[in-house]
């Protein structure tokens, strides 16, 4: 159980600076549950992948491959190890480190095009390395609705949303962790750009989304709150022509 009052009071600072007013949504619930195979690591240079990565604006027209997706969710948000933390022997560590590696954030699949996944909302489950259904369909109207910049919706083959859980952030932290935990969104977002770096995707961060318009899509109860957007797909024939320069909204 959190500290309901500083879970509110967030909400209030959140839904401030997103000129939202309360939205009672019911959370969806979990339907099938899609195991990701296991996958080895990417083979890259650490240095030479950071000097690799670029944001993209230019994806192939082609499904993500299942081996590429597993790979990609595994070494960028999955568990790393094991803890006794929280009153639990086996606490679960990401690869993304977060404050007090406290378990906040959750990563949520918009799949429009992906091998053996059909098109639709997902969660991932870091600690058995699957997906859960939330809802199937073509996510394309929605996401021209999330993205700012709406050509996103079109080009990606899957959208990787991040959420990040007030209730259990204010049950260990005060209100000032609300920033926290957008760097623990931040390190996770290097994560996907790496790892997907390392495996050839073509992968950009967007903060330009409509906040009501995603956490609507995902489903996501009341206290947890989207905090980033994740556009990745195989990269384009022709990488050195990435589609243009970064939109200067952000
Ligand atoms: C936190 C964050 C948010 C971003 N949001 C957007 C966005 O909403 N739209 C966009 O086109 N690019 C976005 N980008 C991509 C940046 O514009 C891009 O990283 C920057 O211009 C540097 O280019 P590079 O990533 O190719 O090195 C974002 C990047 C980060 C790190």
């Amino acid at each position: 159980m959190g500290d309901r009052q500083t879970t509110e009071q967030a909400l209030a600072v959140h839904r401030l600076l997103n000129s939202q007013s309360p939205v009672l949504r019911a959370a969806l619930q979990g339907g099938r549950r899609l195991p990701l195979p296991d996958v080895h690591p990417p083979q890259a240079d650490l240095v030479a992948t950071l000097a690799l990565r670029r944001s993209a604006y230019r994806y192939a027209d082609r499904d993500l491959e299942l081996t590429a997706l597993s790979a990609w969710l595994r070494f960028s948000v999955g568990v790393q190890r094991f803890v006794p933390a929280y009153g639990v022997n086996d606490y679960p560590l990401s690869m993304a480190p977060s404050a007090g590696g406290l378990d906040i954030l959750r990563a949520y699949l918009v799949v429009r095009r992906a091998e053996q996944i059909p098109p639709g909302v997902y969660r991932y489950e870091a600690v058995s390395h699957e997906l859960v259904e939330l809802s199937t369909g073509d996510p394309f109207d929605a996401l021209q609705e999330v993205y700012v910049q709406p050509e996103f919706a079109q080009r990606a083959a899957v959208s990787l949303a991040l959420t990040a859980r007030l209730d259990v952030a204010f049950a260990k932290y005060p209100l000032r962790h609300y920033r926290t935990l957008h760097v623990d969104s931040g390190v996770a977002v290097q994560n996907l750009y790496l790892v997907g770096t390392a495996l050839g995707l073509a992968c950009c961060a967007v903060a330009g989304f409509d906040d009501a318009a995603l956490a609507s899509l995902l489903g996501v109860p009341n206290t947890e709150v989207p905090t980033m957007l994740f556009a990745a797909g195989h990269a384009a024939a022709d990488p050195a022509h990435n589609g243009g320069s970064p939109s200067p909204t952000q």
